[in-house]
């Protein structure tokens, strides 16, 4: 446990400084002279000494049986919950979500962590008839070895415990590089699963920055998988780097919703809001493009700026803020700059796009129109409270401006007509959709991910986070007493 305000690397179950001597401080994004606290700047040692633990712990874990691996987990998720209030204060002091968000987000950790511990009970495999007389066919699963997870800040304690749950539960060890930027929901994670009562060496935290710490991971020869979420040039750099492992990737997405003629337009409305301007557009499933029918977008249009006009920009611990600020300074300059890339392309702007008169990374909700899908604000991630709206002529047309992107995480379409909505989700180039809903709020035990540059086609959670995380070992058994051969003894 970490007593005071000095937070230190996790290696070997123990608290400890990095070799490099050298801290950071996490700040709040609404009162930037705010520090939450300091953390240590990890290095290639620390890394490296992360991953020969994690080497030592690994026998131990990967035999201890699953489901009392699985009784750990539940505890776990025991203690997030006792702490879930002061867990979601603290995330949205580190990161600016509001804070019915934040604590949104603790219980994504808390479902995900009980999801995984009741796996420890299953981790199916299945048998199947042989070809062969007096032979068995099965499959097990076993773990993959150590696990390397590097995760992003939007959602600090949901998307560590999508990937740590699922490795922990397949019997793996860990080496976890958090984001620069959430050091402490990071930190409380991991206290978490000490607590609960993990092993020593089972987990290991590094905080630090992704060149030497991530990628000292990355290209460690001992580690076996690695899992990101984040930035796409990060995520090509990582895939370069990892040679023969095994790569999760989620990269982002440029996620659209479709707002057909026939739609329920309110509906559509608060959806687009909370997709849109919901954590402060950071979301990799934010919906960042609204393509709707032409027939009702003067309407639309309107209703949608007469609500962003409400929207109260603030500190995500004031009850009456919908709208927190952006992590950290580089993020309200990208913002800054791609209103000013839009404004260029004759995107127009409509309400928003400037830097507020407020203490904090803040930045207006803002709403481009009559954008068209090749405009780079149509096409590249902001990552901030930035909606581009696409006027189109029909679905045909919906579904060519959705998909004329290059990423392919989430799609969502509004509309009455059942037959649409099941041919939306059939043509639409993503990992998820939704009908009739916005593109964000994933459910633990189901898969998420992308195609296209989002990933290359691994997904997280439910069943899908088991075999990221597993081998699967084919076994047979032959109990005839002499040698068969298959595809040759077939009579
Ligand atoms: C992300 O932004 O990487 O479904 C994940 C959602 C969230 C997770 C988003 N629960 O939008």
């Amino acid at each position: 446990m970490n007593t005071d305000k000095n937070f230190k690397l996790y290696i070997d179950g123990k608290w400890v400084n990095s070799a490099s001597r050298v801290t950071f401080p996490s700040d709040n994004p609404a009162h930037p002279k705010q520090i939450l606290g300091v953390f240590q700047k990890g290095n290639e040692d620390d890394a490296n000494r992360a991953v020969e633990a994690a080497e030592k712990a690994f026998e131990k874990w990967s035999q201890t049986p699953a489901p009392k691996r699985g009784l750990i987990l539940l505890r776990a998720a025991q203690l997030l919950r006792e702490n879930k209030e002061k867990l979601a204060r603290e995330m949205t002091m580190e990161m600016g979500k509001v804070l019915a968000e934040a604590r949104g987000d603790v219980q994504e950790a808390i479902d995900m962590t009980e999801y995984m511990a009741g796996e420890g009970r299953r981790l199916f495999g299945f048998t199947t008839p042989s070809e062969l007389r007096k032979k068995f066919c099965m499959t097990v699963r076993l773990p993959v070895g150590i696990c390397g997870l590097i995760t992003p800040w939007n959602f600090p304690m949901a998307i560590p415990s999508w990937k740590i749950m699922s490795a922990l539960i397949c019997g793996n060890s860990v080496v976890f590089k958090p984001s620069s930027d959430t050091p402490l929901c990071a930190t409380r994670l991991v206290e978490t699963l000490e607590t609960a009562g993990l092993p020593k060496g089972v987990l290991n935290m590094v905080t630090g920055p992704g060149d030497a710490v991530g990628m000292t991971i990355v290209k460690h020869e001992k580690v076996r998988a690695v899992s990101f979420t984040g930035h796409r040039d990060t995520g090509n750099a990582i895939l370069q780097a990892a040679g023969l492992k095994r790569v999760g990737l989620e990269m982002g997405g440029k996620n659209g919703i479709i707002v057909m003629d026939d739609a329920d337009l309110d509906l559509a409305l608060d959806g687009v809001i909370w997709g849109g301007y919901g954590t402060t557009g950071q979301r990799c499933t934010a919906a960042s493009r609204v393509i709707v029918h032409e027939k009702v977008k003067d309407e639309f249009e309107s209703k949608l700026v007469s609500r962003i006009k409400k929207l109260r920009l603030g500190d995500g611990l004031k009850a009456d803020t919908d709208v927190g600020p952006l992590v950290n300074k580089a993020a309200q300059d990208k913002s800054r700059r791609y209103v000013e890339i839009g404004k260029r392309e004759s995107a127009k702007l409509v309400i928003g796009g400037k830097v507020p008169k407020m203490d904090g990374f803040f930045f207006e909700p803002t709403l481009f129109t009559d954008c068209s899908v090749d405009m780079r604000v149509c096409q590249e991630e902001i990552f901030g409270p930035v909606v581009c709206l696409i006027p189109v002529g029909d679905f045909d047309e919906a579904i060519d401006v959705m998909n004329a992107i290059e990423y392919g995480l989430s799609s969502a379409i509004y509309t009455r007509d059942v037959n649409r909505a099941f041919e939306a989700f059939m043509r639409m180039e993503a990992g998820i959709t939704y009908i009739n809903s916005s593109t964000i709020g994933a459910e633990v035990h189901l898969p998420f991910g992308g195609i296209k540059h989002t990933g290359i086609g691994t997904r997280e959670g439910g069943i899908e986070g088991i075999n990221e995380f597993s081998e699967t070992k084919t076994v047979f058994v032959d109990y005839s007493g002499k040698l068969q051969k298959a595809q040759i003894d077939i009579d």
